[in-house]
């Protein structure tokens, strides 16, 4: 086991012992220029290092150049941002180390005796090289949540985090920046010093103090202090009948065992290195079939860490955790002097994952059902607010919410009745970008597919016993989900005419100025969709063709026989369709086509710039095709839906071949988290990051899902 490892090894380094094969360091390197990204991991600590080179071929003016050290432990890094000394393109890259060989190794110092903090000083160190002098004009220290508030969000930075950085001498000719967080205790350092004959880091005081480097090779270290985790390996992240994937997919395991820990997974690296309950959740259901069960397993590591996070008032549960520096810095706005985890509330769709995520594990699995009441006999630890309350009682609010939240619209199918962002809250689901719901108030994912597939999934596990207060849900839940699969889809129904379809698409091209082309001669009869969301401007529906279709494939089989024909015959349609008719391109399903809104402020919100617009990403793709699976699998299962014995078999068959074709022409791009394009001669993918200062995770948990996902003989 993996604690039994950290604990052997800090007492062979505190005695001074190198590592032995018990612990064996694990690396990657992924180049997404102009980032070259270098993971290290071994039971000490875990690092992701980014280095940022512009060059004159970058086509990114949001790239600077940057050295960026993220650690999963606290959510927390280092960033350095540096400018030539004079007008020459910086050139920075890291060079292997002399002493193994490697780019990166691990740091990793006892604290020293007596002191406050008695955490060891961990991290990382290597070479970096600039090819011409250079100056590091900015460090950010602490957690990564304020990197990316200056990176992404206009370059915001806070004085309070600021002016604690303190900029010192570091040995005979170094430097270092430092800075000591809103706890009191935690450090997080960043040093230099030349290497290879480089010339003395000179310290520039001045309103902001500067580091100065000569053309040459330094030697840095980037290291805190901060209770490190307990990382499973690429072996204790996988099933047993899994084990065979540690070595046939080396890059996609290291990823996912760099984002899993024995009490949590994170959701991707460098920008979301924390708790997100969705990303965990729905990477659980699309994986779940090579995941480690049972106790100090992958699957009880996501359901254990949903579970303690859950509002024990209302029942929500926790989107996104803040912990570390920067949950100390969200308190501190509140005159709060605390740096205790915090969860943010406000998303409507996670909620239900969490039902379908038991039943799947301790419902279906035989290891699940056996580990059913030790695991949720547990008591919660992670929340204050929390700290005592059984896990099946923070389960059983979370289903009471449902049961509550979904009853008006059994009594009365009107869409004021079905779910609706929170108030305030422009955001709710997984397109959770100011504008990825174009304006809508009520997502089209969440009430025709996350619903009902939540209300069953109560059902299940109320006539297993598990929520003993409410037998009652054996039959209601059941009852309640039949409603929201047969009359929620309708609300969403868009059907636009031949010739309105033309003449909406080629409006569209040329509003959008798109330079692919209009494929108009692909629209052969009505277009029909599901409006992303209701509610939108003027409380109209935004009539944006999307692929959210997958949530209802991969988590119902629905039986109102019409409505599943008509609704697998359009998916099929929009895969088999080019966009901007459908939503396919040779670098995969775009996520939203807004050719149809025919409003050109809608169209804008939906760009190859934009987060949730005209943008390809992996997990989507994923539980399409899983989702496509599933529903023709269910033409081989006892009760086959009347569409098995129609064309519409072989037309689906046609679409999910399609699909597979695309994720397989992509292969270079799926475990990234989304991807945008250029047109040029064809679809070619390009990273976001080129459009926008939103950079694309380069590891992503719901993208490593194709791990589980595999074209299956329909
Ligand atoms: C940069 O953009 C230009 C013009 O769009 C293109 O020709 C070139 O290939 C791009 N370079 C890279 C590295 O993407
Ligand atoms: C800096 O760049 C500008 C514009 O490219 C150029 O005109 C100028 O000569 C350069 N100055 C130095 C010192 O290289
Ligand atoms: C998995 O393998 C381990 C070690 O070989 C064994 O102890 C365990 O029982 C296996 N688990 C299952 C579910 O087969
Ligand atoms: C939990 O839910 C209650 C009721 O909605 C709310 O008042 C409270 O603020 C929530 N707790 C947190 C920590 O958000
Ligand atoms: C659900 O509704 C009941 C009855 O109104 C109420 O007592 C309970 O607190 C509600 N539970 C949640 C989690 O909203
Ligand atoms: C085609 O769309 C038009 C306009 O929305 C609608 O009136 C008509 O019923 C649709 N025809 C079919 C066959 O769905
Ligand atoms: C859907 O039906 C299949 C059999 O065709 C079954 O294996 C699967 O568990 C069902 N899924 C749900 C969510 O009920």
């Amino acid at each position: 086991m993996a604690t039994i490892l950290v604990l052997w090894c800090l007492l062979a380094a505190s005695v001074g012992c190198t590592l032995a094969a018990d612990c064996p360091a694990s690396r990657l390197h992924l180049t997404e220029a102009p980032y070259q990204n270098y993971f290290l991991s071994d039971c000490i600590t875990s690092s992701h290092v980014i280095v940022t080179s512009p060059d004159a071929n970058t086509n990114n003016s949001n790239a600077k150049p940057r050295l960026l050290v993220a650690w999963p432990a606290g959510n927390s890094g280092a960033a350095a941002y540096f400018e030539a000394e004079n007008n020459e393109t910086l050139g920075l890259h890291l060079e292997s180390s002399t002493t193994d060989g490697e780019v990166l190794e691990t740091v990793n110092e006892p604290a020293p005796d007596g002191a406050k903090n008695e955490n060891a000083r961990v991290g990382v160190k290597g070479l970096i090289r600039f090819n011409t002098p250079a100056l590091l004009t900015l460090p950010i220290l602490g957690s990564i949540r304020s990197i990316r508030d200056y990176s992404e969000g206009g370059g915001i930075l806070s004085p309070d985090v600021q002016n604690a950085v303190v900029t010192e001498k570091f040995g005979s000719d170094g430097g270092q920046f430092y800075r000591t967080w809103f706890d009191g205790v935690t450090t997080t350092w960043i040093d230099f010093t030349p290497a290879s004959g480089a010339e003395a880091v000179q310290i520039i005081t001045g309103d902001k103090w500067k580091l100065r480097f000569g053309t040459g090779t330094y030697a840095f270290r980037a290291t805190f202090n901060y209770p490190q985790s307990d990382q499973l390996s690429a072996s204790e992240v996988l099933n047993n009948a899994s084990q065979g994937l540690v070595k046939e997919s080396v890059e996609l395991i290291t990823s996912l065992s760099f984002l899993s820990y024995s009490n949590k997974l994170l959701a991707g690296s460098w920008r979301f290195l924390t708790y997100f309950g969705r990303d965990s959740m729905l990477s659980a259901l699309l994986m779940q079939n090579i995941l480690s069960q049972g106790e100090g397993g992958a699957l009880e590591a996501i359901i254990g860490a949903v579970i303690e996070r859950i509002n024990n008032t209302d029942g929500t549960v926790c989107h996104e955790e803040n912990l570390g520096d920067y949950a100390s810095f969200l308190a501190r706005q509140k005159g709060i002097d605390s740096s205790a985890p915090a969860c943010d509330y406000k998303m409507v769709d996670t909620d239900f994952l969490l039902p379908v995520l038991m039943r799947d594990y301790f419902i279906n699995t035989d290891t699940g059902r056996s580990r059913a009441a030790p695991f949720l006999t547990k008591k919660a630890t992670f929340l204050e607010e929390n700290a005592g309350v059984a896990y099946c009682e923070l389960a059983q609010r979370t289903a009471e919410k449902i049961m509550n939240t979904t009853a008006p619209f059994v009594s009365s199918h009107v869409a004021s009745n079905l779910i609706h962002l929170k108030d305030g809250e422009s955001v709710g689901e997984w397109r959770d970008s100011g504008s990825g719901l174009g304006g809508g108030r009520i997502p089209y994912d969440v009430n025709t597919a996350l619903v009902p597939a939540g209300l069953r999934a109560i059902a299940t596990l109320s006539q297993a016993g598990i929520f003993p207060d409410h037998p009652e849900w054996a039959d209601t839940a059941d009852k309640y989900a039949q409603v929201w699969e047969d009359e929620t889809l309708r609300f969403f129904e868009v059907s636009v005419s031949q010739s309105d379809a033309q003449q909406l698409v080629e409006q569209y091209v040329s509003d959008a100025a798109l330079a692919g082309p209009p494929n108009t001669d692909q629209i052969t009869g009505n277009i029909t969709f599901y409006s992303l969301a209701l509610g939108g401007v003027n409380n109209k529906p935004v009539r944006v063709m999307n692929t959210d279709d997958c949530f209802r494939h991969f988590l119902l089989n629905t039986t109102d026989q019409d409505q599943l024909s008509l609704f697998l015959d359009q998916t099929a349609d929009h895969i088999l369709q080019n966009f901007p008719v459908g939503l396919s391109t040779d670098v995969g399903l775009f996520v939203a086509n807004p050719a149809y809104a025919g409003d050109k402020s809608i169209s804008d919100q939906f760009k190859n710039s934009d987060y949730h617009g005209t943008v390809v990403w992996s997990w989507q793709l994923a539980m399409m095709a899983a989702g496509l699976g599933r529903q023709l699998a269910r033409c081989d299962a006892d009760g086959a839906p009347d569409f098995c014995n129609t064309d519409l078999r072989s037309k689906a068959r046609d679409a999910y071949k399609a699909l597979w074709d695309k994720i397989d022409k992509n292969r270079a791009q799926l475990s990234g988290e989304v991807w945008s394009w250029e047109y040029n001669n064809g679809y070619q993918p390009v990273p976001l990051s080129a459009f926008s200062t939103t950079e694309s995770d380069i590891i992503q948990l719901w993208s490593l899902t194709f791990l589980a996902v595999h074209e299956e003989d329909v």
